[in-house]
């Protein structure tokens, strides 16, 4: 029997966070080393373009992404690793999918709706409006079965089951429906500067975020300066999110649970933790780091990969495009 298909992506719109690290990246490396799926991992560069890129920096930009998920653990010997616009079928499916989309489902997507904001109403173009379609064609090309990622991507899962039984229902059995794998634990990780919201690497405030590369001392500034509260007890609940939130990263990067760390910082100040806190994230990133620089400076390595994968990818994604293109009425050629 064939194994079951793992998907999942993400934008190379800059350096990855450790929201990215803690709520995706990490679980698929861990899917990976299971030995069970077989595993695609992806750089959504045609994704990215959905809001306006630099063109150089959006080549910069894949490749670095390209080298992080390496260095974070992705093996491109077991699962394939690959640039999306390297599988012209993404976009092919895509265009299929929009014709059974409901702009109503599209209207309710938070994701698009809080994107917009940052535009001038004129200016909002119709990819960022049909992003979550791409989405699904992502996911539906590849049969996947499990998309590991975190919370704020669980209303686009949803939409993209929709839209499989939608079109298994019309033309036959054709998709596998694919089911999201949300942590429990750190799949939201929030800004240091704004607990109510996510941390995210387009934030405008640099000290909201901790990036994956940021060094030691970057680090020790960014956590001394997150915002906490006035309660001075480092407790877990939904008064103290800011405090909430540094505990979930404590957790993630030394795998404690919440519990042993509440009580291992029992009558401790706030300051004693968040040093703490900014050495446990400096070791962990640090292999990370070491292995990143090593592969950001090998172009020709990097080359290969993407290659060898996107021509494992192209070959899966064209079975299903087939499959699509026999069921909807085209002729094949
Ligand atoms: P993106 O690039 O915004 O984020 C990549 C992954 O990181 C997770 N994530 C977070 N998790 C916890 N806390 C945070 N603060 C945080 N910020 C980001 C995201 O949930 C995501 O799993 N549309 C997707 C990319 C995508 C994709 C796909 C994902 C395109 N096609 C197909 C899965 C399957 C996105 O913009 O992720």
């Amino acid at each position: 029997m064939s194994k079951e298909i793992v998907f999942s992506g993400i934008q190379p719109s800059g350096e990855p966070t450790i929201g990215n690290y803690i709520g995706a990246i990490r679980n698929w490396v861990d899917i990976q080393n299971e030995d069970k799926y077989t595993c695609l991992y992806c750089v959504v560069d045609m994704h990215a373009i959905t809001v306006p890129q630099v063109p150089k920096d959006l080549r910069k930009h894949t490749l670095e992404m390209l080298s992080a998920l390496m260095a974070a653990g992705i093996d491109p010997e077991k699962s394939i690793l690959f640039i999306q616009s390297h599988v012209p079928a993404h976009a092919e499916l895509t265009w299929v999918l929009n014709t059974i989309t409901y702009m109503g489902q599209l209207n309710r997507m938070t994701q698009f709706k809080e994107k917009s904001k940052r535009f001038e109403e004129a200016s909002i173009n119709s990819g960022l409006y049909t992003y979550p379609v791409l989405m699904a064609a992502d996911i539906l090309l590849y049969q996947a079965k499990y998309v590991p990622v975190g919370e704020d991507q669980k209303q686009h899962l949803e939409l993209t089951r929709d839209l499989a039984e939608r079109f298994n229902n019309r033309y036959s059995d054709t998709f596998v429906i694919p089911e999201p794998l949300i942590k429990e634990q750190g799949a939201r990780i929030m800004s240091l500067q704004d607990p109510e919201s996510k941390m995210s690497k387009s934030d405008a405030d640099e000290n909201a975020y901790i990036l994956l590369l940021d060094e030691p001392d970057v680090i020790r500034r960014k956590i001394k300066r997150a915002v906490t509260d006035s309660e001075g007890v480092i407790a877990y609940n939904d008064r103290q999110k800011g405090i909430k939130n540094l505990i979930n990263i404590y957790s993630a990067f030394t795998n404690e649970d919440v519990e042993t760390i509440v009580a291992k910082y029992e009558g401790k100040g706030y300051g004693i933790f968040k040093e703490d806190l900014a050495e446990v994230v400096i070791e962990g990133l640090r292999p990370i780091q070491e292995s990143y620089k090593e592969l950001i400076n090998n172009k020709d390595y990097l080359e290969k990969v993407y290659k060898e994968g996107a021509e494992k990818a192209e070959y899966m994604a064209r079975k299903t495009l087939r499959k699509v293109y026999k069921k909807i009425g085209f002729i094949p050629r």
